[in-house]
């Protein structure tokens, strides 16, 4: 009863961030992602008598009791499910930094959706799968299926999973991401969702959705890159916008964010065709087409402050693999 899983990071371009159901995880709104081929989560999991309580182990990281326990609940639901009662071990890697708005949730829970459910012995297909890793972290619904992504926010526990809209290669694009803080955030997204109501731009957030998920699909669709960058790097600045304002307030962005935001448009002008997004930290992710690679890179490096690049390609869903951490 032991099985290994690979799942990918994703990078939203119509985020989530506010719930409008706390106890059953339900976003506020649908969201729209692609997986990350460059980070990505893998753990195995093992279900056996020789256990005599849950062993939870993240390779080069301490883990508090908070997320200890959040990863034990996750194994329940995966036990009740499957009727067992069999403690597990679980070990678990990223390969990337945890808890930087690099989505490390989202991989982080998709993977042991996978890998506990496989060797649990159910056998879920991929909108179970989904709807099991939304109830561990909302955005880890996402990193289960392949390509671009849709998550429906539902109106129940099952109807709230996301499905492919598009394949890994339906769009030449990569995610570059520049990676400015290694540290872990302050705030965690959970916690950020629970604050969103205490912000005055909220609401409006919310009313403008429904049209601007009609046009980023409509712009995906129509392989119309501009228009698809555009919407994605308003969304960012918009979801940001609600996170300062809200009670109390929460700021991501560093003076390192804040530089290549500036870049970005500086470098649109120049005629690279080159977009941002920005999830709950202070990483900045660049989208541009396959072949502006090297023209980013040679740009962000001349900026202050940057700590990594990672080029990340359009990415299959989180599957299982079979070589196992023990
Ligand atoms: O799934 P969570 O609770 O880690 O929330 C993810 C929130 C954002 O990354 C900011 C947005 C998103 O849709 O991925």
């Amino acid at each position: 009863m032991k099985a290994t899983a690979k799942a990918p990071a994703n990078i939203a371009f119509i985020k989530y961030w506010g719930r409008k159901n706390e106890i059953l995880r339900l976003p506020a709104n649908d969201s729209i992602s692609m997986n990350l081929s460059e980070v990505f989560t893998i753990t195995t999991v093992e279900f056996s008598e020789g256990y005599e309580k849950d062993e939870v182990e993240h390779i080069g990281k301490e883990m508090d009791k908070k997320e200890e326990k959040r990863i034990i609940d996750h194994l329940d639901r995966i036990r009740n499910l499957a009727k067992i009662k069999t403690f597990a071990k679980v070990l678990t890697k990223n390969n990337f930094p945890t808890g930087t708005g690099i989505a490390s949730s989202a991989s982080g829970f998709a993977a042991l959706t996978v890998a506990g459910v496989e060797a649990s012995g159910l056998k879920l297909n991929e909108r179970q799968l989904s709807i099991l890793a939304r109830q561990g972290s909302g955005s880890a619904c996402r990193s289960v299926p392949d390509g671009f992504v849709e998550w429906k926010s539902g109106s129940s526990s099952n109807s709230s999973y996301a499905h492919t809209l598009f394949p890994p290669g339906w769009l030449n694009i990569v995610d570059i991401l520049a990676i400015v803080e290694k540290k872990t955030k302050k705030i965690s997204s959970s916690e950020g969702h629970t604050l969103t109501g205490s912000s005055p731009f909220y609401k409006a957030r919310i009313s403008g959705m429904k049209d601007k998920l009609k046009k980023i699909k409509q712009a995906l669709l129509n392989k119309d890159f501009k228009t698809f960058g555009e919407i994605s790097e308003a969304e960012a600045v918009n979801m940001h916008t609600v996170m300062m304002t809200s009670c109390p307030a929460i700021y991501y962005w560093t003076p390192e964010t804040m530089r290549i935001i500036l870049s970005v448009a500086e470098w649109r002008e120049e005629g690279l065709p080159i977009y941002f997004t920005i999830d709950a930290g202070p990483n900045v992710h660049l989208i541009t087409l396959f072949e502006d690679i090297d023209k980013t890179i040679r740009r962000l490096k001349k900026i202050e402050g940057i700590k990594g690049i990672i080029i990340n390609k359009p990415a299959e869903g989180t599957k299982t693999i079979n070589t196992h951490l023990f």
